[in-house]
């Protein structure tokens, strides 16, 4: 939700803003601005739209200078327009801001300031925050860092937020709350400011990630400083950034989500990579070895997420009570917080975040940790909010995911989930030995089998051609393939704005039947196992009614074959390993309909990547 960037060095600022911006894009593209303070003062450029708009916006206009701040945004307050662009200016045109977050007592101060004579322009929360620290600037007389610190101190809600300001060159001033905010370290002198370390990783690999309730001074001459909001000077701690300059490109392929859909193979590899020892037969997770007799002896295990994260943790739910015969609750964060859900001490709350900010899932690891239950995380993120904030957790290993629809971050936090309820189940006892065995075998075989599954691309391109005028989509699965329809049916809605619903197959019956005409897709999770009898018996119903199948089967089926209207192969696996296949021809099936169907796959209409707001 909003990107943020800013830098203070030696070299011009604008082409390294912009550059920045376009790797923060998936954060919200509904506008862009940067401002730049130089030997022409300081200049604000922004408009609605892409970073591209910006660029053709700027085109012409001087943007000479090496101290700058950039942001897109994605809208809250105030509809996406020029006006409402960031940054911000002062009235007197000395500050400009930028901000992530909301500002929950922004009527109240825009009231008060607007009774002391400010005048606001725009519709957004934002615009408080730059009349505030102007006025407090101008009536205590206080430096920049000061006066963004006292107006911090009037202000409720979620900030990350830039200020530059004419009188003081050379500097800037940045202040965290709940919405993140790293800063890289570079040479001679160089200093770099972003929402994540995308934009930096470029220029250096060294960087702070700043806490709640710090505010940053970026100086070109005296370098770093961080205070606390209190004035305390605090020492900032340098952390080597790990991710790889070519995660971040598109590698060749047309969209990111195509390059992460194909990139699965690998990430649920590098997820299992050091953890899964086939040897040894032992599954290890370091990040949560300190807490393993805790989940072992757990009498309840609650999985909190959002989204794909949420559905990640179903299929955790039935791998945990399945292996390691824990009770789960899964719970969307944004419901668990605002519920006043009974917490036990001895609970293991389980948090899944790929981007380890979304602020319902932040807040409702916060309740649980106030009620003394013991939080563990599962990120993609490193150094995220949540990763920082839980525990302990484990690190999904994913590598960067740029498309805004999840695709390889949900099979590697399935895959983190298996291990986990593999592992709790082991020293439970509640696996039998050799299954035990034979499962490690069959998880590690995993990533060749969604190889192959990735060959099935022609095919379901075909098949998605067939279907793309298509207004809605009813996506159907039992048991551990339920969690799997649920996201086929997020991801076809979210990138190709076809309405979709995912349904346990069962209770099609139930309502969704009467939906059910010729137009109509239904994409039904067929494998063999437990249920598969069972499911063959749903298409049946769907095909007596003239609905069209696309049925997920085993290699080899015969049976669904001959009754669906297309069939697309997946290897045999267990049950319990299925939505790591089944979930890959649905990801490209929404790829394809949306590509097909002009729509921009990596950054859909109103969405964002990180969802900072609630
Ligand atoms: O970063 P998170 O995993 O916490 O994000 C949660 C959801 O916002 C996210 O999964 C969203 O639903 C995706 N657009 C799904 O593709």
């Amino acid at each position: 939700m909003c990107g943020i960037v800013g830098y203070v060095g030696s070299k011009q600022a604008y082409p390294l803003l912009i550059n920045g911006l376009r790797r923060l894009e998936y954060r919200g593209y509904d506008s862009a601005g940067v401002a730049i303070l130089g030997t022409d003062g300081l200049i604000v450029s922004k408009c609605k739209g892409r970073v591209s708009d910006l660029e053709a916006h700027v085109n012409g206009t001087p943007m000479a200078g090496t101290v700058g701040i950039g942001h897109t945004r994605w809208a809250t307050h105030g509809e996406p327009n020029d006006v409402n662009a960031h940054p911000h200016v002062s009235t007197n045109g000395d500050l400009a801001l930028i901000h992530n977050g909301i500002i929950e007592n922004y009527a109240p101060l825009k009231e008060e300031l607007i009774s002391r004579g400010y005048k606001f322009s725009s519709e957004t929360d934002t615009e408080v925050l730059v009349h505030l620290i102007d006025d407090i600037r101008r009536n205590e007389g206080t430096d920049l860092a000061e006066s963004v610190r006292l107006a911090l101190e009037n202000v409720v809600g979620a900030y990350a937020i830039v200020v530059v300001d004419r009188n003081t060159p050379g500097t800037l001033v940045a202040a965290r709350k709940s919405s993140p905010l790293v800063i890289g370290i570079g040479e001679g002198g160089d200093l770099f400011l972003a929402s994540d370390a995308t934009p930096i990783v470029e220029h250096t690999r060294n960087v702070v990630y700043m806490e709640d309730g710090e505010i940053a001074i970026l100086d070109r001459e005296q370098g770093l400083r961080v205070r606390n909001i209190k004035n305390q000077e605090k020492r900032p701690s340098i952390q080597a950034l790990e991710i790889q300059l070519e995660a971040l490109e598109k590698g060749g392929f047309e969209h990111f989500m195509l390059k992460e859909i194909y990139e699965q193979p690998r990430s649920i590899r590098d997820s299992m990579r050091g953890r899964l020892n086939l040897a040894q037969g032992s599954i290890v997770l370091g990040g949560i070895k300190d807490y393993e007799q805790r989940i072992v002896n757990a009498k309840r295990i609650l999985i909190v997420g959002c989204g794909t994260s949420w559905h990640a943790g179903m299929v955790g739910e039935y791998l945990f009570e399945e292996f390691a015969r824990i009770p789960v609750e899964v719970e969307y964060a944004s419901e668990f917080r605002y519920r006043n859900p009974v917490i036990n001490e001895d609970d293991i709350v389980i948090a899944i975040s790929q981007s380890g900010e979304t602020a319902d899932t932040l807040a409702a690891i916060e309740l649980a940790k106030g009620r003394g239950a013991t939080i563990l995380g599962i990120c993609n993120v490193v150094g995220s909010s949540i990763a920082r904030q839980t525990h302990a957790g484990s690190y999904t290993h994913a590598g960067p995911e740029i498309g805004v629809a999840s695709t390889k971050a949900f099979t590697a936090q399935v895959t983190l989930l298996t291990l986990m309820a593999l592992m709790v189940g082991q020293r439970k006892g509640t696996i039998d030995g050799a299954r035990y065995r034979q499962l490690l075998l069959e998880l590690e075989a995993i990533p060749a089998k969604v190889e192959k599954v990735l060959k099935t691309e022609a095919q379901v391109k075909y098949i998605g051609d067939i279907y793309k005028e298509a207004r809605n989509a009813l996506y159907l699965g039992r048991g551990y393939s339920f969690p799997v329809a649920l996201e086929g049916a997020l991801k076809l809605k979210e990138i190709s704005y076809i309405h979709a619903e995912g349904y346990p197959a069962a209770e099609m019956k139930h309502g969704p039947i009467a939906l059910i005409d010729e137009e109509m897709p239904v994409i039904v999770i067929a494998t063999h196992g437990a249920s598969y009898e069972k499911v063959v018996s749903n298409i049946q119903e769907v095909k007596a009614r003239k609905g069209k199948v696309i049925a997920i089967v085993t290699e080899g089926d015969t049976t669904v074959k001959e009754i669906a209207d297309h069939s697309i192969e997946i290897p045999a696996s267990p049950d319990a390993f299925v939505p790591l296949l089944a979930v890959v021809p649905l990801q490209l099936l929404s790829y394809h309909m949306a590509v097909m169907r002009g729509c921009n796959v990596d950054q859909p209409r109103n969405l964002a990547k990180s969802v900072t707001v609630e």
